[in-house]
């Protein structure tokens, strides 16, 4: 295996503190979702996928080892993968063996520890394969390592992830991946359905409150990284459904009324007033399709689960130069 090609480029104290500072500055106090992911913040998430009230893992996970034989037709023979946001690598592994003679595996995540184990176990596993992590923010613009082998390239986007994005950050990252995977290319994204909003609610504020620690571990990490005095226990977790985005969103509510510090910065909390953590956007077929549409892509496929909570998109560029 090669060497990481990049430093982090998001994980940099300053930006974590100018996002927080000025995320608290807003009348919506907003703090980018993707500070929820520290190590601890990463492993709260995987456990979080293992929840029994979380269907989104599940979900993905029975498409894909249904649609095997639809999944290895559709990528074409000796494919190379490009993971954005590889993660633990559970469906990974579901995926590069579901196509024929996977050539290369590019996997791209931040979380440095993840990505090295994911990079390792996927080596050892398919034993030819050719491996090489990128430890990058797949938002930021960035360049294909310059020697991957040759053949077909297909993106792989699961989890839903990109429901975390906002309609522009959505848009410029299909882009990109398009870019990245070239006009013989393809895509496979996985997406959360647009459902009833008890089931929704229930995703995202469990029983067990792993999805609460989730949330508030954002706090006890600025405290720890940034000098932050907040209490904890003077914040609740709330996922609350916002109709008008479709999406489902993670708050922290301030119990009281409080202040809180970071280094010199003072922050005023009324009771009830809250921090959005995250935007989970749900989908339908038409605005998923939409939006591949206006980064370049058409929708070839879409298999979804039998209860229709999740769905699996294979797209092909527009302008492919041989339509599958
Ligand atoms: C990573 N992402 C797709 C998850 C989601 O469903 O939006 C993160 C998550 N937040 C709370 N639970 C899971």
């Amino acid at each position: 295996m090669h060497d990481l090609t990049a430093a982090p480029s998001h994980s940099d104290h300053n930006l974590f503190r100018s996002d927080v500072v000025d995320g608290l500055s807003c009348l919506q106090k907003t703090i980018p979702y993707r500070w929820l992911y520290d190590e601890r913040g990463s492993d709260l998430f995987e456990e979080i996928t293992r929840l029994e009230e979380y269907y989104p893992t599940r979900a993905e996970t029975a498409i894909l080892r249904a649609r095997q034989p639809e999944l290895r037709e559709f990528a074409g023979p000796g494919p190379i993968l490009i993971e954005y946001g590889a993660g633990a690598g559970v469906k990974t592994e579901l995926m590069l063996g579901s196509l024929a003679e996977p050539r290369g595996y590019v996997p791209i995540d931040v979380a440095h520890e993840y990505l090295l184990q994911t990079a390792h176990r996927m080596e050892r596993r398919f034993r030819s394969l050719w491996v090489r992590p990128v430890e990058r923010d797949f938002l930021s613009a960035f360049e294909m390592p310059t020697d991957i082998p040759a053949g077909r390239r297909v993106g792989f986007f699961s989890g839903s992830t990109i429901g975390n994005l906002d309609a522009a950050e959505a848009e410029a990252f299909l882009l990109q991946m398009l870019r990245h995977v070239g006009p013989d290319g393809a895509a496979i994204v996985g997406v959360d359905l647009v459902k009833q909003v008890e089931t929704l609610l229930r995703a995202y504020d469990d029983s067990e409150g792993v999805t609460a620690q989730f949330n508030l571990n954002l706090l006890a990490r600025i405290n720890r990284e940034l000098g932050g005095d907040f209490h904890l226990d003077r914040f609740r977790h709330v996922a609350r459904w916002n109709d008008s985005e479709r999406a489902v969103e993670m708050h922290l509510i301030s119990l009281t009324d409080q202040w809180a510090s970071i280094g010199q910065r003072r922050f005023h909390f009324g009771e009830g007033e809250t921090i959005c953590t995250e935007s989970s956007r749900k989908y339908d077929h038409e605005r998923l399709g939409a939006l591949a549409e206006r980064a370049g892509w058409r929708v070839s496929q879409a298999w979804e689960d039998d209860k229709r909570l999740f769905s699996v998109f294979a797209l092909s560029p527009r302008a492919a130069r041989s339509p599958r």
